[in-house]
């Protein structure tokens, strides 16, 4: 057991400059999403977030703020970040924080590494740089505005640095890198972040400046302590000392290492596919190791056709939706509603208006009028086990697309798959009308027969929607007496989903709370 590899996925590790806004909400309920569907598959699986502490960025709103960077940064993490993961069930293994002894000592050692293997050389850098960003830009990166450089991504002034800074040769793995994702397309996803990447090497890339001398909140470069490594070298070694990176391979950590590298799955925003699918690898190779089996890079949530920021405070707080809607109907819309790699805007009308359509009308009473049925024809409990053959062969065919679209990161095929699913058994029980059927004792058999068949259906449902919004699933799971006959949902294989026939006659149904309570009135 020990040598299964894990499925590992990462998201970004967000700079605590301010509380969460729902772009990183987005980025974080995807990958866990799709760490619950592969946990659900069998798989061995973990899951890293966490958080971005070092660098000017968030130096610099820590003094603004009168507060010691670390205070800062402390706070945040405690009041805001951890409880927003929280609030949003999500359902992480580790959280790393780069200001924590675990990853320092690993970065610094790591660097040294690279240093004595001939990586890392001594010069002179002099150039523009986006302390939104934390990135050294090119000249053809910026935008002009009346004789001003501005970063496109913030909209703000660049800076000129002009400093002796220790370089990391990447320019040396510009082929390879080229090599590595013409040979391998599944390496970056979508295509478009691929082919942009591709471009971007096929232009020609420059060694990185990788330490910065004139400000201190950050890791010190272990042979020259006046310098601190830059923040991108520090964040990136993330995903990698979180499992143990640089550990003696006997050692807890060694094993972990050995059991989690490579990445599956690097989840980050197209923002910083660069630093993701052009550094990150670079390093890793310098290093000898093996590089991440997939960087995705998802689109944006715009504001105003605009990228939702924490710098332009154009952020929307999770708990604004989430105080309205419900944790499991945002943990559903921003992947049932935008394709995954495309930008898209949230709104509060389309977004009730899925609610009520998809969430409460579809879904929701579909599972209280069975509980309803099955308590008032059945006595409470699941009749004897029936087969409807359309029934049956949609659900096959559901699950084979759901699996296939949720693991290749396309969320919104895999949900709508399944909701297609759901609206197929409204109809059929509209087409049944057991209500109908109950009025004459002689149907009996044929009443009990649509009952089980629907209540089947939704136990089905409940398994394929549980990633998505595993609190109310659950609830589900309990009311068709599931939960005391199958065992807990989240042990719920996807490969048997659609096995017909799990819910045992004579299992206890009860009323459900409504699912999807109708919405008040929003001001
Ligand atoms: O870049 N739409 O942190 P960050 C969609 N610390 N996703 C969004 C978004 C939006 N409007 N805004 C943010 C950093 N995100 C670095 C990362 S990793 C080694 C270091 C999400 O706080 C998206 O995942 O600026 C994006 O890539 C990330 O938050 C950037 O978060
Ligand atoms: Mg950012």
């Amino acid at each position: 057991m020990a040598h299964v590899k894990s499925f590992y996925l990462t998201t970004p590790i967000y700079y605590v400059n301010d509380a969460p806004h729902i772009g990183h909400a987005y980025t974080t309920v995807a990958g866990d999403v799709l760490t619950r569907w592969h946990r659900q598959r069998g798989e061995s699986v973990w899951f890293l977030t966490g958080t971005d502490e070092h660098g000017q960025k968030v130096m610099r709103t820590a003094e603004q703020n009168n507060a010691a960077p670390q205070d800062w940064v402390d706070r945040l993490v405690a009041e805001a970040w951890k409880p927003n993961w929280s609030a949003l069930n999500i359902a992480n293994n580790d959280f790393i924080r780069t200001t924590e002894p675990r990853h320092t000592e690993r970065v610094q050692k790591f660097l040294q590494s690279l240093k004595d293997s001939g990586h890392i050389y001594a010069g002179k850098y002099e150039g523009p740089y986006c302390v939104g960003c934390e990135e050294f830009k090119l000249p053809g990166d910026l935008i002009d505005a009346d004789g001003e450089k501005l970063c496109p991504i913030h909209s703000k002034p660049v800076e000129i640095v002009n400093e002796n800074n220790w370089f990391f040769k990447l320019s040396a793995f510009a082929q390879p890198l080229i090599d590595l994702y013409k040979n391998n397309p599944e390496a970056c996803q979508p295509e478009s972040a691929r082919n942009e990447v591709l471009s971007f090497l096929e232009g020609g890339v420059s060694d990185l400046s990788i330490s910065r001398s004139t400000f201190d909140w950050g890791i010190p470069v272990p042979w020259d302590t006046d310098q601190v490594v830059y923040v991108w070298f520090d964040a990136l070694l993330n995903y990698a000392t979180a499992v143990g990176l640089t550990d003696d391979p006997d050692s807890e950590g060694g094993k972990k290492f050995a059991q989690t590298w490579p990445a599956d799955v690097h989840l980050v925003g197209k923002d910083i596919l660069r630093f993701h699918a052009v550094i990150w690898p670079a390093m890793l190779m310098a290093a000898g190791l093996a590089t991440p089996r997939k960087v995705f890079a998802h689109g944006w949530l715009l504001v105003g056709g605009e990228k939702m920021s924490k710098s332009k405070l154009t952020g929307i707080a999770p708990s604004d939706i989430t105080d309205h809607f419900g944790v499991d109907a945002f943990r559903y819309y921003f992947l049932r509603a935008i394709p995954f790699g495309s930008d898209g805007s949230f709104s509060w009308e389309d977004m009730g208006a899925r609610y009520t359509s998809e969430l409460a009308n579809d879904f929701g009473n579909l599972a209280s009028r069975l509980a309803a049925m099955i308590e008032k024809y059945c006595g409470g409990v699941i009749p004897a086990v029936h087969h409807d053959t359309g029934l049956v062969e949609a659900l096959t065919t559901t699950v084979a697309t759901a699996d296939k679209a949720m693991v290749a990161l396309d969320f919104q095929t895999g949900i709508v798959a399944t909701m297609d699913f759901c609206k197929k058994v409204n109809g059929y029980v509209t087409e049944k009308q057991p209500w109908i059927l109950a009025k004459d004792p002689a149907n009996k058999v044929e009443l009990e027969e649509v009952l089980y068949n629907t209540a089947e259906s939704l136990r089905a449902l409940a398994v394929l929607l549980h990633p998505v919004m595993p609190a109310t699933t659950e609830i589900l799971w309990d009311s068709l007496g599931a939960q005391a006959t199958l065992g807990p949902i989240g042990a719920q294989k996807v490969s048997e989903i659609a096995q017909w026939g799990q819910l045992p006659e004579g299992a206890i149904v009860t009323k459900t709370p409504v699912l999807f309570p109708r919405l008040e009135i929003k001001e």
